[in-house]
């Protein structure tokens, strides 16, 4: 399941940068994220790192020359362009990316870059002035609005001993890219409905009861299910985020609200993911007129509201899946697996909330996706849309299989 490349072929270019040899590491971990690699070499790329390692690691042969025989009679550009999911070069030297935003062909890589329709993921890694130059600026311009995936590189101390940016991302980052890269349109025919934010439960006119969610994580889940092709359907408590793009919105204020939102669109979904952090009570009584002070203690009457989740996950139809979200500050996998079987639901991302950079109010998460079959994935902290493109890759497993058809076991 923590093989997001599963089944795909990713062809891989290393071109004449010193960083040459940090391919060898991205091959390696497009491997273990399951993708067959298949690797070339430029002649430049050559004086940096040989053949010999990447056919190891890919378990492949490895094209230098272009025009040397075949194995089998093949126009190897081609069908290897063909059945690419994805073409990554990486790194990218400063050549390559010329090569590339022109179109020139003089080397195998970049054959199979114009003869593939698949997503081109480009690393760049130079010295900081080539990474500057105005002539590499647009050459990585032109490749940008061609639809190419751009992976920025780092700042940080360079081969030359200089420090300043273009050193190769992280091999993790440039796999990330990829795994996106390669995903997209995966979802396409898919109908999600995904809820976001927290909710507001009034008090009086001016006064609410609310939350820290910051609608991050629901936001990313429907930009990222939107971007791979799904029709979204976004139902969001009061945020600062602006809409995601290709999604329907439908902003909400209070829990009842929307539970309105949600019971009219559930019918219509495939996959309903609730990563909304509903007001779990609400006052008794809102008061039309803003209350005044007084002089003693205060007590507020709170009522619970509607389990919206739960609700949809016990009227689903065969077929559709139901994923939860559970905030926790401590026990998290057992009260996030009672949680999925008290709600009836297919999956829950357990998620700790206590620590301080993951969870609430910030650009990253980590959690484990637990699913009602006892399987379980690692989600290790990474930024929100990463995670979503993740959660993506397993749930969209689910759907293949048609979820879980009872509501409570
Ligand atoms: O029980 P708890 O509030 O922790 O459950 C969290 C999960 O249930 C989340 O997926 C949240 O969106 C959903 N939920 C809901 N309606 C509520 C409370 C929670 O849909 N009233």
């Amino acid at each position: 399941m923590d093989r997001p490349l599963a089944g795909k072929t990713i062809v891989l270019g290393i071109t004449g940068s010193i960083a040459a040899y940090k391919g060898a590491e991205v091959a390696r971990r497009l491997m273990k994220a399951g993708a067959e690699v298949h690797a070339t070499l430029t002649r430049a790329g050559c004086e940096f790192i040989t053949p010999l390692t990447l056919r190891t690691l890919t378990r492949n042969p490895v094209t230098v020359d272009m025009f040397e025989a075949p194995e089998e009679w093949e126009v190897k550009h081609v069908s290897l362009a063909q059945r690419a999911s994805a073409v990554v070069v990486a790194p990218a030297s400063a050549n390559a990316i010329a090569k590339l935003a022109l179109g020139l062909a003089d080397e195998f890589i970049y054959a199979v870059a114009l003869a593939s329709q698949a997503p081109l993921v480009v690393a760049p890694a130079m010295n900081t002035n080539m990474f500057l130059h105005p002539a590499t600026r647009e050459n990585l311009d032109r490749l940008r609005g061609r639809g190419a995936v751009i992976v920025e590189p780092a700042e940080g101390e360079l081969a030359s001993g200089a420090v300043g940016q273009g050193r190769l991302a992280d091999p993790e980052t440039i796999v990330e890219a990829v795994v996106r890269a390669a995903s997209k349109g995966d979802l396409q025919g898919l109908r999600v409905l995904v809820t976001a934010g927290p909710t507001r439960e009034p008090l009086d006119p001016v006064r609410f009861i609310s939350n820290r969610s910051s609608g991050r994580m629901g936001y990313a889940l429907a930009e990222a299910a939107a971007r791979r092709g799904a029709q979204v359907t976004l139902v969001s408590g009061p945020t600062e985020l602006p809409a995601p793009q290709g999604c329907e919105m439908v902003r909400v204020t209070t829990a009842e609200e929307m539970r309105e939102a949600v019971e009219q669109r559930f019918g219509e979904c495939d996959v309903m993911i609730a990563a909304a952090a509903v007001a779990d009570y609400r006052p008794a009584r809102a008061e039309s007129a803003k209350m005044k002070r007084g002089e003693g203690p205060l007590t507020v009457e709170l009522q619970p509201t509607a389990d919206i989740v739960a609700e949809c996950a016990r009227g689903k139809r065969k077929g559709q899946i139901v994923v939860g979200f559970a905030a926790e500050t401590e026990d998290l996998l057992s009260r996030a697996r009672e949680k999925m079987k008290k709600k009836g639901l297919d999956a829950i991302v357990a998620n700790d909330v206590s620590a301080e950079d993951t969870g609430f109010e910030v650009e990253e998460n980590a959690g484990v996706l637990l699913l009602a079959d006892g399987g379980e994935v690692r989600l290790d902290k990474m930024p929100k849309p990463d995670f979503a493109d993740r959660v993506w890759e397993v749930v969209k497993g689910l759907c293949g299989q048609g979820g879980r058809t009872d509501a409570q076991g």
